[in-house]
C-alpha cells in the first residue's frame, strides 16, 4: 500500500475517504453527509491560547459514545510500579524480545517515570517488544505517545488514517487517538515516551533564524482512512497507568472525514537539519531538540526529544566528545543504531542509560582519552542515531528497571579508568 500523507506541523488539515464527506462552512450540521456522527476531539482545554489548542472533527460511522462499561483488564502493564529512588547513573542492555506471542500492548514494558501512574505528570518511558500485530484497538487517556523504534517496521492503523514507520523514523499519537499497531516484519522493538504535559510542539529557533533543525513540511500525517467492520472488536484504554477494556461490535476506526490540527504525525530522523559550531567548542545539546514539551516555566521543557544524529565534527582546538557535566534535567538516553560518540563500549542498539538530576557524566576513559590524544582534523561521525528523553522532574525507575537482568551492575566502571593526567609542573 502506497501511504499518502499531509505534510506540516500544527496545520488545520482536512481529509475526507469519500467525496463531500466533510460539511462545508460549519462543524456540526444537523445531518452530516453519509449520514456520519460528527464528534469533536479535543487534545488540549477549549480556552487555551489559539497558538496552543489542538482539536479535531471527526465524522464517523458510529459516535466513540456508543461502547459498553470498561472493565480493568486482569494483564496490566508490564514493569510494575515506581521502585526504590536512586541517585545512581543506571544503563540497561537491550531487552529480549519475548518468545510467547505478544502485541504492542502485552510488550510494553515501564521503566522509568516522574511520578506514580496514579498521579500522571511529566512524562513515563516504555520499552516496547512485540512479535504480532495487535487485533484490539487501543487509546491512551494519561497522554501522548512518541514512538521511537529501534527494530522492525510498524503499521499503525488509527483514527484519523494509516502511518507507515521504520527504524530512524519517529511517530507522534495524540492522547486518546485510537489505534492499531501492526507488524510488518517478524518482530519490533523501541522506545516509548509518554507525555502527559503539554502536547509537543517543534522548538522555537531564536537567532538560528526561521530553518533549520526539524523543518515543518517534514512531519506527515495521514489522510482518511475508514474501516466499516461490524466485526467484534476488544478497545483497551490505558487510564491512570491501568488497562480497561470493553467488547464493540465494530471497529471504532471508522472516521471517513475529518479537520483539525489534533493528529498524529511521523517524521524522519535522517531529516533533521543539524547545526554545530563550526569554529571551537560545541553548543549545549539543546542544538538537536526535535520536539518539545513546554511546562509554564519559560525554557524548562517537561520532556525534550533530542537527536544525536551524522554529523561533521570540525571544531578546531577542542575537546569533541560532550563535555563532562551536571545537569538540572533528567536524561533518559536510547541508541536506534551505531555508536554514541561518547561511550566506546556497553550502549547498545536497543539499550538505554538514565542520568540524573545533577548525576556527574560525560565520556567514558578510552573515548575520553583517545579525545585529548587526537589529531584534529574535520572527521564525521557516521551511521549513528542515539537520541535522549530529556525531563525537567527526577525520573525513577520501575521495580522492574531496577531488577531485570540488563541492568549493567558496573556502569560506574566506565569512568574508572579515566588518566591522572594533572601535573602543577607542567602547564
Ligand atoms: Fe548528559
Amino acid at each position: 500500500m502506497n501511504l499518502e500523507y499531509l505534510s506540516g506541523f500544527g496545520n488545520e488539515f482536512a481529509s475526507e475517504a469519500l467525496p463531500g464527506a466533510l460539511p462545508v462552512g460549519q462543524n456540526s450540521p444537523q445531518k452530516a453527509p453519509y449520514g456520519l456522527y460528527t464528534e469533536l476531539f479535543s487534545g488540549t482545554a477549549f480556552t487555551m491560547a489559539r497558538s496552543e489548542a489542538r482539536r479535531t472533527w471527526l465524522y464517523r460511522i458510529q459516535p466513540s459514545a456508543n461502547h459498553p462499561a470498561f472493565s480493568k483488564l486482569e494483564r496490566q502493564l508490564a514493569g510494575g510500579p515506581l521502585g526504590a529512588v536512586t541517585p545512581n547513573r543506571l544503563r540497561w542492555n537491550p531487552l529480549d524480545i519475548p518468545g510467547e506471542p505478544t502485541d504492542f500492548i502485552d510488550g510494553l514494558v515501564g521503566m522509568v517515570a516522574n511520578a506514580a501512574s496514579q498521579r500522571p505528570s511529566g512524562i513515563s518511558v516504555h520499552t516496547y517488544r512485540a512479535n504480532r500485530s495487535m487485533e484490539r484497538v487501543f487509546f491512551n487517556a494519561d497522554g501522548e505517545l512518541l514512538i521511537v523504534p529501534e527494530q522492525g517496521r510498524l503499521r499503525i492503523a488509527t483514527e484519523l488514517g494509516v502511518l507507515e514507520v521504520e527504524p530512524l523514523e519517529i511517530v507522534v499519537l495524540p492522547r486518546g487517538l485510537k489505534f492499531r499497531v501492526e507488524l510488518l516484519d517478524a518482530q519490533a522493538r523501541g522506545y516509548v515516551a509518554e507525555n502527559h504535559g503539554a502536547p509537543l510542539r517543534l522548538p522555537d529557533l531564536g537567532p538560528i533564524g526561521s530553518n533549520g533543525l526539524a523543518n515543518p513540511r517534514d512531519f506527515l500525517s495521514p489522510v482518511a482512512h475508514y474501516e466499516d467492520l461490524k466485526q467484534p472488536t476488544t478497545l483497551v484504554q490505558k487510564f491512570l497507568g491501568e488497562l480497561w477494556a470493553c467488547e464493540l461490535d465494530h471497529s471504532p476506526l471508522n472516521v471517513v472525514a475529518w479537520h483539525g490540527n489534533n493528529v498524529p504525525y511521523k517524521y524522519d530522523l535522517r531529516r533533521f537539519n543539524t547545526l554545530g559550531t563550526v569554529s571551537f567548542d560545541h553548543p549545549d545539546p539543546s542544538i538537536f531538540t526535535v520536539l518539545t514539551s513546554p511546562t509554564s516555566v519559560h525554557g524548562l521543557a517537561n520532556l525534550d526529544f533530542v537527536i544525536f544524529p551524522p554529523r561533521w565534527m570540525v571544531a578546531e582546538n577542542t575537546f569533541r566528545p560532550p563535555w563532562f557535566h551536571r545537569n538540572l534535567m533528567n536524561e533518559y538516553m536510547g541508541l536506534i543504531q551505531g555508536a554514541y560518540d561518547a561511550k566506546a563500549e556497553g550502549f547498545l542498539p536497543g539499550g538505554a542509560s538514565l542520568h540524573s538530576c545533577m548525576s556527574a557524566h560525560g565520556p567514558d576513559g578510552e573515548t575520553c582519552t583517545k579525545a585529548i590524544n587526537a589529531e584534529l582534523a574535520p572527521h564525521k561521525i557516521d551511521n549513528t542515531m542515539a537520541f535522549m528523553f530529556e525531563t525537567s522532574q527526577v525520573l525513577r525507575p520501575t521495580q522492574f528497571a531496577l531488577e531485570c537482568p540488563q541492568l549493567q551492575p558496573a556502569y560506574d566502571a566506565c569512568w574508572a579508568s579515566l588518566p591522572a593526567t594533572f601535573n602543577p609542573n607542567r602547564r
